[in-house]
């Protein structure tokens, strides 16, 4: 197999990490736009942005519909992009739309990582609305289980992370790119 050094990336596509919340996804897009130079989409950012509010008050004061409509329109935005790394919210894949939008010009990466895992992530921040009042790594595990399914059928590429440097996540996330992209040359 190819070895992945880092370098200047160059895809024709845009590059979405999907994962329960805290499963390291701005982490390695921070990562891909340092050390690969993609450009970064962080989708929660954009929105914050975009409606000029937290995305605790955007679900407060319009509803979680309403936030994930937002999520749907800017997926379709980014469709005109490639070499873009897209952080997605963890709640992306579970409407089947959203997957359609991401595969149009996109390859779909799942960062895995254990509840427990997820729960040291996340057990300080307070911008995570489903989660707030449940930081607990039993109801972690259950909305993980109930995501499970969406997540594993979205992804083109899985990587487990737990005790992974960003780094080798990264390494990783080329190599099985280039093979996933050798075995459908061949078929
Ligand atoms: C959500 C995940 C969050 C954010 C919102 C809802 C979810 O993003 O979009 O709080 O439904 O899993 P992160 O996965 O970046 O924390």
């Amino acid at each position: 197999m190819q070895e992945h050094t880092e370098m200047k990336s160059d895809l024709p596509y845009n590059i979405f990490l999907i994962g329960f919340m805290g499963s390291g996804k701005s982490t390695v897009s921070n990562y891909l736009s340092t050390h690969y130079q993609m450009e970064k989409v962080e989708m929660d950012q954009r929105i914050v942005q975009q409606e000029g509010m937290s995305i605790s008050d955007i679900f407060a004061a319009h509803g979680e519909e309403y936030f994930r409509d937002l999520e749907t329109k800017l997926l379709i935005e980014l469709q005109t992009k490639k070499n873009v790394v897209v952080s997605c919210g963890g709640g992306v894949p579970m409407r089947e739309q959203n997957v359609k939008e991401m595969k149009k010009n996109g390859k779909i990466i799942l960062l895995e990582a254990s509840p427990k895992t997820i729960y040291e992530r996340v057990k300080n921040s307070h911008d995570r609305p489903l989660l707030e009042d449940n930081k607990n790594i039993p109801y972690i595990a259950q909305l993980m289980e109930q995501r499970r399914q969406k997540y594993e059928a979205a992804a083109d590429v899985t990587i487990q992370t737990d005790k992974k440097s960003v780094s080798n996540i990264c390494k990783e996330l080329f190599e099985k790119l280039t093979a996933q992209e050798k075995e459908e040359c061949i078929q």
